[in-house]
């Protein structure tokens, strides 16, 4: 027992700690499975937070650094049987059927220390536990606000994707009309998010439109933009390459259309000047079965590896053309990787000159690669 005391308190006074998650439970009635205690920073001081995992729900309580050894010893003692440690000098695991008989297990550390520096709760610009009515609608939160926890990584992603777009604000003047447009709009979660975020919390005068193939998606949208009232918010049925605006879309945001999908809006997006554009391609698959290059023969006989570098190697184009007309590039982290593998995000910002040599750039990457890619359409 003085060993996980021990333990315990160093993971505490020494700011070690890098996670617990607590399983196990010790009676049936307990109304939650799983506990994830973490350590977080607010308002600059340090602090924990806990993380009840139920059935349906996961609901967030911050306790006190001063609190927490007393914490960790209750659910050890009262309701949990095991407990995961993770920190940064080493992983634990800890058995404790009775709770003065602990059996403690060590593991070099696998996990690193994440940056404490927001209050992960406050974080989100949608919060968790406020009801959000776009949220309830679509199903992602429950009446009283809590995030349905099957739904988290969707509300986390979301709320990432809010978090660019409001970086991306300043490049717009406050007054300005926005014309924005997302194409591949599918169900829409991001684009209720775009309308919510931007109309309804920071006021912004802007007209939404999102675009789908699908039409019973498309209908579904239309009937929960005119129940909740968002009245410039509207979807449309439509390809994207052949798609016609009313006007000049000032931002265009494409998240995950599928292949050439993402071409098709890129090349429209900079027809129009967009001044913002975010894009999350997926299924970058055009170029795989082109892709040929003597000397790389060693990678590209493996299909996983030749897949993974397609995907690149297409959104390296797609970003070399954006600079030629005019764009600054970046790559972003969208979601996690552990949520999906489709998390790179090209943002690309109206702010520069033309680049000659990320013309250049383009064309000695397809001539090495001997690749004729859907993006080269963008003069
Ligand atoms: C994987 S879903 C993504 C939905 C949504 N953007 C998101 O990230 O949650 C891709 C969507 O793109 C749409 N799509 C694919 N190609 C398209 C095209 N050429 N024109 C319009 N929509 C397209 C599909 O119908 C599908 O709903």
């Amino acid at each position: 027992m003085n060993e996980l005391n021990n333990l315990i308190n160093s993971l505490i006074e020494d700011n070690t700690l890098i996670r617990m998650i607590f399983s196990g439970s010790r009676r049936k009635s307990l109304a939650y499975q799983k506990v994830v205690l973490r350590p977080v920073a607010i308002h600059g001081l340090a602090a924990y937070q806990l993380e009840y995992h139920s059935e349906k729900k996961v609901l967030h309580k911050n306790i006190e650094k001063e609190d927490c050894y007393a914490m960790i010893l209750a659910l050890l003692t009262n309701d949990f049987k095991q407990a995961n440690i993770f920190s940064t000098k080493a992983d634990y695991q800890i058995l404790v059927s009775k709770i003065d008989q602990p059996k403690l297990i060590k593991k070099p550390p696998s996990k690193q220390l994440e940056s404490l520096s927001h209050n992960q709760i406050k974080q989100y610009l949608i919060p968790d536990g406020t009801p959000c009515d776009f949220l309830i609608r679509l199903g992602v939160m429950g009446q009283e606000g809590q995030v349905l926890k099957k739904y988290y990584a969707k509300f986390r992603q979301i709320n990432k994707f809010l978090e660019i777009v409001e970086d991306s604000l300043k490049h717009f003047p406050v007054d300005k009309n926005l014309l924005i447009i997302d194409f591949g709009c599918g169900k829409a979660y991001l684009t209720f998010a775009l309308y919510y975020y931007l109309k309804l919390l920071k006021k912004r005068q802007v007209e939404i439109v999102g675009l789908d193939l699908k039409e019973d998606v498309i209908d579904f949208c239309n009937r929960v933009a005119l129940d909740l009232g968002y009245d410039s918010l509207s979807f449309k049925v439509g390809d994207i390459e052949g798609y016609e605006a009313d006007g000049k879309a000032d931002m265009v945001v494409t998240l995950h259309a599928c292949d050439t999908a993402t071409d098709f809006a890129l090349i429209k997006a900079v027809s129009w000047g967009a001044a913002v554009i975010l894009s999350v391609p997926c299924c970058q698959h055009e170029l795989f079965e082109q892709l040929s290059n003597k000397i790389n023969d060693p990678m590209l006989k493996h299909g996983l590896l030749k897949d993974r570098f397609t995907a690149i190697l297409t959104d390296t184009l797609r970003g070399l053309k954006l600079e030629e007309n005019g764009y600054e590039v970046s790559m972003v982290e969208f979601t996690s990787l552990e949520h999906t593998a489709k998390n790179i995000m090209i943002k690309a910002l109206k702010i520069k000159q033309p680049s000659a040599s990320a013309k250049e750039a383009y064309e000695s990457l397809v001539d090495f690669w001997h690749v004729v890619p859907t993006i080269g359409q963008l003069k």
